[in-house]
């Protein structure tokens, strides 16, 4: 993979940050780029994460339930590295963890221990050193929603809020959607209320706090909208 980079050696902004964030947050955009870019401590380093997209990647292939393909951890691996930037945190670390957070789900439930054990074996294999694997696995046995208590340090919480903010917004009435298929629509939109309004109080930094409130409030209009349309409310107006 080719690490595409700007002038000053940065990781070109296009890639890391999704069109709306561009768009709300007034970045420039530098650079058109085609695959996940890359920040590391060293070249060997860099080269063991580039390593880890593709066999992340492949690995994931195996998964076909459609919200935890690869498909999201792109997304989690790109948003986990615009909160590093921004938070200054360890950088490599967050995407490392973002890359293997959820490989669990090709090996069995719970799905964050099943993928600790299994990140910690192919950082082993990679010669990865032993602090900062340590580090990744704890990473990735603390992002499940219900582990927050358990988060101690900046870049748990990181990967943490990024897999949470990609089922803050319309994504995550999708989501719900597809996850509770065949139930009626009133209860998926009873659920969905239910879960994303409780999750979003959660997230821990304060700019995941800032792109999850744009995405909250959109969800929250457009779940009020399919409310009033199965409750038949809207007849009213006639
Ligand atoms: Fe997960
Ligand atoms: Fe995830």
């Amino acid at each position: 993979m080719n690490s595409q980079r700007t002038r000053n050696g940065r990781v070109c902004r296009q890639e890391r940050y999704p069109r709306y964030l561009i768009v709300e947050l007034g970045l420039p955009q530098v650079i058109k780029c085609s695959s996940l870019k890359f920040y590391s401590r060293s070249e060997i380093v860099g080269s063991t994460v580039e390593n880890l997209e593709s066999i992340a990647r492949k690995r994931m292939t195996v998964v076909e339930d459609t919200v935890h393909s690869f498909e999201h951890v792109e997304r989690i691996f790109k948003t986990a590295t615009f909160l590093a930037e921004e938070e200054k945190a360890d950088i490599e670390l967050v995407q490392i963890g973002a890359l293997l957070h959820d490989l669990g789900w090709t090996v069995g439930t719970p799905h964050h221990e099943t993928g600790a054990k299994v990140a910690d074996k192919i950082l082993k294999e990679l010669g990865y050193p032993e602090e900062r694997r340590n580090k990744v696995v704890r990473i990735v046995l603390h992002h499940h929603l219900d582990l927050r208590d358990k988060l101690e340090t900046l870049e748990e919480r990181i990967v943490w809020d990024a897999d949470k903010i990609d089922i803050l917004g319309i994504l995550g009435i999708v989501r719900a959607f597809h996850l509770l298929g065949s139930s009626p629509f009133t209860s998926v939109v009873k659920e969905a209320f239910k879960k994303l309004t409780a999750i979003y109080p959660l997230l821990n930094t304060q700019t995941a706090k800032t792109i999850a409130e744009k995405r909250h409030r959109e969800t929250m209009d457009l779940l009020n909208k399919l409310r009033e349309e199965l409750s038949l409310e809207d007849l009213q107006i006639y």
